[in-house]
């Protein structure tokens, strides 16, 4: 399902309590590059706790376009034959990339640097409204023959030879970051990339393991040309982005006990626990781990009331993906919260700031956009509930199924199968956690 098709709609009901145990989906950031790097190592690359989407998909789909094996062992379990850093054959035509922003912005950086090949990359509607230019224009920097078609989708790329560049992002975005570095296993010399802020490290960790030469240090990190990588087996951590809905939705219903296992807690991606916690949340991790060389644990959820908070910009990039559950969590939150310097909102698979406050608007919450977040005045109850479009974006139509749980009277979500793109089991993981649930809740009577 990509955006722009339209799905069916899902009523989701009011819900008692919620507790039980759940395990989310592999990291759809870190499945996007183990595949991508997997294509480029030399000799396989066994992937496990994969995380299978439609976006992941067009990942697999988009490396074997250029000729590189995939092996699906399972649902979850992949081999990658590696085809060597420059060893991507052209494809005939177009490599669609979907509704995939990491794969399209990622494998430009690689393909950038395929020497005498040319390739074109196109997407869905949505991702042909994002932006391409802040990938064009540093690749272009290097020495790469990169076009956009107005900034946007298609993209054509021709392989050329790459010279290092230091480049300060102007937008703190993990995206770019990561297409500058891996450009940079192929140029010349040195490649530096200064952050804003931090964004997630995920290629920097798994350049690492695979043997790129790589400094990473707090705001900046430098690749040299690489003459080999070899990732070996790599097992992907539970999404923390796919948590988010079930942390959100136990927090608001009262009486919730609720636990998620084997989760990503990257700190740079897990800035909705600190927000959750400023507003009175009750979530623990415990059995803290190391995953695909990634921190991981498990965590513990009771419903507590939250208060309202300010969300500013430097915890933006750490919480990027999860900034429409915190409007949620706000709207039931006591006073008022307020999110800013989050214009990038606007550049995702909808105009998230938008979309959010046109959600929550219809469930009867009192919030407002501004140009770089929003505003939102809190009421400690049920909002009443109503209908909330997907717009096409998964963040959007799961935002809709936790806004459903914690109302008085449900919601309709619109278009909810745009799940598909990140978490395509959502609905019938949260209709078995009812079920388990109203069970629960039987035993006790
Ligand atoms: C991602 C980075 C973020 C995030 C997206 C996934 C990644 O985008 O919103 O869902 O895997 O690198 P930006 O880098 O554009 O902020």
């Amino acid at each position: 399902m990509t955006g722009g098709v339209s799905g069916r709609d899902v009523l989701v009901e009011p819900v008692a309590r919620l507790v039980g145990h759940v395990a989310v989906p592999g990291d759809k950031s870190i499945s996007h590059r183990a595949v991508l790097l997997g294509a480029i190592c030399d000799g396989d690359t066994p992937i496990t706790g994969f995380g299978r989407s439609a976006d992941t998909e067009a990942t697999i789909a988009a490396v074997r376009s250029l000729g590189v094996e995939v092996d699906e062992d399972g649902v979850e379990s992949l081999r990658v034959h590696g085809k060597g850093l420059t060893g991507l054959s052209a494809p005939h035509g177009p490599i669609d990339c979907e509704n995939a922003g990491t794969l399209v912005r990622l494998v430009a950086g690689i393909l950038a640097g395929q020497d005498g090949r040319s390739f074109t990359l196109a997407g869905d509607a949505s991702l042909s409204r994002r932006p391409m230019e802040r990938i064009a224009e540093p690749l272009r920097r290097m020495g790469g023959q990169v076009a956009t078609v107005d900034g946007h989708l298609p993209l054509t790329i021709e392989g050329r030879p790459l010279a290092g560049i230091d480049y300060a992002l102007p937008v703190a975005s993990a995206q770019v970051k990561s297409a500058v570095l891996l450009a940079g296993l192929y140029a010349e010399g040195e490649t530096t990339v200064v952050e804003p802020a931090p964004t997630r490290d995920h290629t920097e960790r798994m350049l690492a393991a695979a043997g790129a030469p790589i400094t990473i240090r707090p705001t900046s990190v430098t690749v040299r040309r690489a003459e080999r990588l070899s990732l070996g087996p790599l097992e992907v951590p539970g999404d923390f982005s796919s948590a988010a809905p079930f942390l959100v939705a136990a927090t608001l219903v009262p009486g919730s006990e609720l636990h998620v296992h084997g989760v990503n807690l990257n700190p740079r991606r897990t800035g909705l626990l600190a927000i959750l916690e400023r507003m009175g949340a009750r979530i623990t991790t415990y059995n803290r781990r190391e995953v695909g060389g990634e921190p991981a644990g498990d965590l513990e959820v009771h419903s507590a009331p939250l208060v309202g908070a300010v969300v500013g910009r430097e915890e933006v990039p750490v919480a990027i993906d999860e900034l429409p559950l915190f409007a949620l969590a706000a709207a039931h939150a006591r006073g008022e919260s307020v999110l800013r310097g989050a214009e990038e909102l606007r550049a995702k698979e909808s105009d998230r700031i938008e979309a959010t406050v046109d959600a929550l608007r219809a469930l009867g919450v009192r919030v407002r956009a501004t140009d770089d977040g929003l505003r939102v005045v809190g009421v400690p109850a049920r909002p009443r509930g109503g209908r909330i479009a997907s717009r096409g974006d998964h963040r959007l139509a799961m935002l809709g199924a936790v806004a459903g749980l914690a109302s008085r009277e449900g919601v309709r979500v619109e278009d909810a199968d745009a799940v598909t793109v990140s978490f395509p089991g959502f609905f019938e993981m949260l209709e078995e956690l009812r079920r388990t649930s109203t069970v629960a809740e039987d035993d006790r009577r």
